[in-house]
């Protein structure tokens, strides 16, 4: 018989909400910073990985992208990075947010990113069965005019594996103001891209911006989404179109300073009927990893059994895949929850 921590630890887990820097390991950050002479403000992880809020966290988050540089970073980053969530917390399929302005800043091309990124993931893919989608997200900091040059890119390559669009980060003001980038988000419909945004994932943010993201911008998807239990009517309209919210409970208690238990905005999603599916989001920066999120997170707000397996099944149903995949991993993670229904502990 196994307990409930380790029933959380093995189900089979997808991940919808990761940024690529933020899945490599602290160690890999350290070692590339070294062999490119990036000055870290400390290499001692307690202190470089100690963040007052989410403003703080994103200064540490744009310059890690400075130490990818080389398609073997991308590929080494990529490949250990799926090595490791499959150890940490049984990862079955990932997608993955990456904002090619960032690199086209320090004069990497959208393909320099790109294909070392692919080319990675799929060695991972093989060795490992895990399954991957990516997202080119929009990075608030910049114009809405650099914004549609970059899904012009993105549809311009028309990489298979690049299914969708984001935005993340915060916009030169420290707000999301997601319907800022409006005419990206359409260009990006038209063209069959299909979109997420980050919305309404700290106290500062507003319940509004979920609002816009689904009305505005017509996301599929949404990732935190937080405030919205704050505005009983933008929960209905995100009830009407079952939408899925990628929420990272671990994470999000740096970020946003809410508390971790059975009060936490994220139960309180569940308990409105609202669908979310577990990421970890930054997992290096955040100290935490797939398997610690179902582990802790969910254990922390009280979350149980059949819960827990209905929001690994969510981050099937809210992914950017085919058909075919999304039928492959409900058949694998049904027959996993029998087998480890019956090994469990009753409460
Ligand atoms: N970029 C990476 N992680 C982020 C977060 N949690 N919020 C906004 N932008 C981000
Ligand atoms: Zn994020």
């Amino acid at each position: 018989m196994i307990s409930y921590s380790d029933y959380l630890q093995l189900l089979p887990k997808t991940e919808l909400h990761c940024h690529f820097a933020s899945t490599m390991t602290a160690p890999l950050f350290l070692e590339l910073a070294a062999k490119y002479g990036v000055q870290l403000p400390t290499t001692y992880p307690d202190e470089l990985f100690a963040f007052d809020d989410l403003r703080d966290f994103l200064v540490a988050f744009r310059y890690a992208h400075d130490v990818l540089r080389e398609p073997a970073d991308f590929e080494r980053v990529a490949y250990e990075g799926v090595r490791s969530a499959v150890a940490d917390g049984n990862l079955r399929y990932r997608e993955y947010a990456i904002n090619p302005q960032y690199f086209a800043a320090r004069g990497l091309g959208y393909r320099d990113v790109m294909d070392p990124l692919i080319s990675g993931l799929r060695d991972a893919e093989a060795d490992f069965g895990v399954g991957f989608r990516i997202i080119a997200a929009i990075n608030r900091r910049e114009s809405p005019a650099s914004a549609v040059a970059m899904v012009e890119e993105a549809i311009a390559q028309a990489l298979p594996e690049v299914v969708g669009i984001g935005q993340d980060d915060l916009t030169p003001e420290d707000t999301e103001d997601p319907a800022r980038f409006a005419e990206a988000y359409a260009l990006a419909g038209r063209h069959g891209l299909l979109r997420t945004a980050h919305v309404a994932e700290t106290p500062f943010a507003q319940p509004s911006a979920v609002r816009d993201a689904l009305e505005v911008l017509g996301c599929e998807r949404l990732d935190h989404g937080y405030r919205i239990v704050d505005e009983p009517a933008v929960v209905e309209l995100a009830r009407e179109r079952d939408v899925v919210f990628t929420v990272t409970p671990v994470s999000t208690t740096i970020c946003s300073g809410w508390h971790l238990d059975e009060h936490h905005r994220i139960r309180a999603m569940i308990d409105a009927g609202l669908r979310v599916a577990v990421s970890t989001d930054d997992a290096m920066f955040f100290r935490t990893d797939l398997g610690r999120e179902y582990r802790e997170g969910l254990a922390a707000m009280g979350v149980e059994a059949d819960a827990a397996k209905a929001i690994a099944l969510n981050g099937i149903d809210g992914a950017f895949c085919d058909d075919d995949t999304k039928a492959r991993l409900r058949a694998e993670f049904t027959a996993a929850f029998l087998t480890l229904d019956a090994v469990l502990t009753p409460a």
